[in-house]
């Protein structure tokens, strides 16, 4: 059962729970159909006054359309035994595959947004700000290590709702 608890009692350290853990980020179209992917770069901090946290998704990721067209996001983050599903839905696309059947995540359809049953921790945002990195912001790194002009869209959203288990 998930209880929801404050930004301010959350323990996790973003380092390892984003970087080392991983997470699903996942999203939810009008049309009832939804996509979820991993990822293992983004964060959490304060900006406007607001609990957010960010994530990078590149414009091939089938989720993308999901991001893109929903103001929701949700972060699902998982024990060490779900490492294989992590895999799975950061390896395969959800164009190709049917990554529920592959993994057998549950889904949770709640008021517009989805997480997963098998979830440690979600934290579930709205989008407050949407931009793509730009080769011109790139202070003395070389972008072209990390890209090949599929520049991340970044989401940076107002936390809502955080659920532990
Ligand atoms: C550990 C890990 C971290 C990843 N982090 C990101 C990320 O932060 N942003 C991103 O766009 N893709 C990331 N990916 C790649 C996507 O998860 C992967 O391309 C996935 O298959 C996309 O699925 P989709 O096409 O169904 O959206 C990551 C993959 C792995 C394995």
């Amino acid at each position: 059962m998930f209880k929801r608890i404050l930004p301010e009692e959350l323990d996790k350290n973003v380092f390892n729970a984003v970087g080392r853990q991983w997470m699903l980020i996942t999203a939810k179209k009008a049309d009832g159909s939804f996509n979820t992917m991993t990822a293992s770069w983004g964060g959490m901090g304060v900006l406007w006054n607001k609990n957010v946290f960010f994530c990078f998704v590149r414009p091939q990721r089938y989720t993308h359309e999901f991001t893109e067209e929903s103001n929701e996001i949700t972060l699902s983050f998982f024990e060490e035994e779900y490492r294989d599903t992590l895999k799975i839905c950061g390896s395969k696309s959800g164009r190709d595959c049917d990554k529920i059947a592959e993994t057998g995540l549950t889904p949770i359809n709640d008021n517009g947004i989805v997480y997963f049953e098998q979830a440690e921790t979600v934290i579930c945002g709205r989008k407050i700000y949407t931009d793509t990195i730009k080769e011109s912001g790139f202070v003395d790194i070389d972008p072209s290590q990390w890209y090949k002009g599929d520049f991340h869209t970044v989401y940076i959203c107002e936390i809502k709702q955080i659920l532990k288990k």
